[in-house]
């Protein structure tokens, strides 16, 4: 399978994910593309119900464990559902999360064995990697400063402390550092438009000059 076109978005909440996916995928479309973005978990009918379950604020004493096979059903379900479908047909996905995100924050955030997570992860999604994963880098400390400027609700992941989002930013930059191929590291700290024309640069060098 090619997944030269599958381009997935990882970094701590905050970092600017939706917002960077949304302009790519306006610049793509503008180029004439056909582009198609999904958000984890979710994405299908089945995937959105996990969700619900998986960011209900009832939910505090969800293990680890339970979590991660929960991200991972609703993953799979996405995975055969459309990401398969719709690269074969020629679609750029824009992927909201993607394995990295359990790595980072079932793994190294709440410590469940990385062997585990990576074979798991391996089955959620046939060995399907996205051909690029930018990485947009901010600080722990920089997502509590956001949150409170947008002033949304605290989901349960939210709620979990900075202790927590030490671990998962740690988990990120090994991943990053394992990854080195496919991982696109972009500094989360720049204005909106720089990190825009950052990412359009990469998608022209990695895919675009390669189709
Ligand atoms: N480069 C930036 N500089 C300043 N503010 C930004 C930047 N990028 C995004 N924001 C703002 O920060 C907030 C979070 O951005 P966004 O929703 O894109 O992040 P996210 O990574 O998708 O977060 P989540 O993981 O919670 O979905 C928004 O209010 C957005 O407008
Ligand atoms: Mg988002």
């Amino acid at each position: 399978m090619d997944t030269k076109r599958f381009i997935s978005f990882e970094g701590l909440d905050y970092s600017g994910k939706t917002t960077q996916i949304k302009r790519l995928k306006e610049y793509l479309e503008g180029e004439g593309f056909k582009v198609y973005t999904i958000r984890e978990p979710g994405g299908t009918k089945i995937s959105e119900k996990i969700r619900r379950i998986l960011l209900d604020k009832a939910h505090v004493n969800m293990t680890g464990r339970c979590e991660i096979f929960l991200y991972s059903a609703a993953r799979v379900q996405l995975v055969e559902e459309q990401i398969i479908p719709l690269l074969k047909k020629g679609y750029f996905i824009l992927a909201d999360r993607y394995v990295d995100s359990t790595t980072a924050y079932q793994g190294y955030g709440r410590g469940v064995d990385l062997e585990m997570v990576r074979l798991i992860n391996e089955a959620a999604t046939y060995g399907i990697m996205p051909g690029t994963t930018f990485y947009l880098k901010f600080l722990p400390e920089q997502v509590n400063k956001r949150t409170k400027l947008s002033g949304r609700e605290l989901d349960r992941l939210e709620a979990a402390g900075l202790d927590f989002y030490q671990r998962v930013f740690q988990g990120y930059e090994k991943i990053a550092e394992n990854n080195k191929n496919r991982f696109v590291v972009i500094d989360a700290n720049q204005g909106i438009e720089q990190i825009h024309q950052k990412i359009v640069e990469v998608v022209k060098k990695r895919t675009l000059e390669e189709l």
